[in-house]
């Protein structure tokens, strides 16, 4: 018997890369926006969201795994995700057809391919010995999409190369074996699918010229989400802006405006072009400094006081559900590729 939802809208899956602390960044860039995209479409699609914690293991791994894995899925859930039927949570590891199809993979993807990947070239740069889960990070992930069919994987840029190569990898295995994988759309097809031309990038805010990040050792230049929100407002108002004397969107010349007015936009989830509208013609970059510091200060609010009611047990249910929904529909699409390799 199958739980699968009967269904023709293409699935959405994401994996979320376990990360101790979010910044505002993260939040805005990826986090929101896969909310929202969940959100609108979890009456017709199937919402795959797992924690891929096999892959976190590539770097050194501490007890913390655990906590940051359920901390994750807390974090999705504070931002707003609504959970129905359509909206399955997992962890890659308690899915074990993502490592069986990753070594059936593995043998039709090339080392060339894999050589060429800037993240494997990024993380082994200047190392003298580099492990074989780094290099073939890549092909897990593919794994991962494929035995789900899913159709739209919201990444960040970084991640667009696995997309072609796992695009590629589909194309090889149907080529010799049938249509046995559904194509991920290309990464143009997802940006187009989530009204974005370009990644998000929220700056930092005392040299915007450059990304917030939380390995940044100045507080007053990074939002995380577990600051609180009265001194978050202080460092909005110490932000860096310029001399011009005029609001307007202008990245190059004015980054530090650009990038509140980048924030509030995405904190009232309001189209950039309304919010510099809104703005135009206006030269007191306090007033913008005062309305950005509250938006967040109550976005920020919002969310620590979900994010607080939510508990452990609660996380751990959803993934025990999710992962018996997992484990049948990747166990179909698994057998159906070991039989194609004739090892059923
Ligand atoms: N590599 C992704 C990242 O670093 C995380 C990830 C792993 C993923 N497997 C995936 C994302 C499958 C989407 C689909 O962000």
């Amino acid at each position: 018997m199958t739980t699968q939802a009967i269904t023709s809208a293409p699935t959405i899956l994401t994996g979320l890369r376990v990360n101790s602390e979010f910044t505002l960044g993260n939040f805005l860039g990826a986090l929101l926006p896969m909310v929202r995209l969940a959100n609108t479409y979890n009456s017709k699609s199937q919402i795959n969201i797992f924690v891929p914690d096999l892959h976190s293991i590539i770097s050194d791994i501490d007890g913390e795994l655990q906590q940051n894995l359920i901390r994750s899925l807390k974090y999705y859930l504070a931002a707003g995700l609504e959970v129905n039927p359509n909206v399955h949570f997992y962890r890659q590891s308690h899915v074990p057809a993502h490592s069986e199809l990753c070594w059936i993979l593995n043998c039709i993807a090339s080392m060339g391919d894999l050589n060429r990947m800037t993240q494997y070239k990024d993380k082994s740069e200047g190392k003298e010995s580099v492990n074989v889960g780094i290099f073939d990070y890549p092909v897990l992930m593919a794994a991962d999409i494929l035995l789900y069919d899913a159709v739209y994987v919201p990444v960040g840029e970084d991640q667009f190369q696995h997309i072609e190569l796992t695009r590629r990898l589909a194309e090889k295995f149907n080529r010799k074996f049938g249509e046995i994988f559904t194509l991920p759309a290309t990464p143009k097809a997802q940006a187009e699918f989530m009204h974005v031309d370009e990644g998000i990038r929220i700056r930092d805010l005392q040299n915007p010229e450059k990304k917030m990040s939380k390995s940044t050792a100045a507080e007053n230049s990074k939002i995380m989400l577990s600051d609180d929100p009265t001194a978050v407002k202080k460092k909005i108002m110490s932000a860096t802006t310029d001399s011009v004397g005029k609001i307007q969107y202008d990245m190059f010349n004015q980054p530090g405006i650009s990038n509140l007015l980048q924030i509030e936009a995405l904190v009232n989830d309001m189209p950039l072009q309304d919010v510099i509208s809104t703005w135009a013609g206006e030269t007191h970059y306090g007033d913008l400094k005062q309305k950005v510091a509250e938006s967040v200060a109550t976005m920020l609010e919002t969310f620590q006081a979900k994010y607080r009611e939510i508990d452990d047990s609660t996380v751990l249910g959803f993934f025990e559900e999710g992962e018996k929904y997992a484990n049948e529909v990747a166990n179909t699409k698994l057998h159906q590729v070991q039989k194609a390799f004739y090892l059923r």
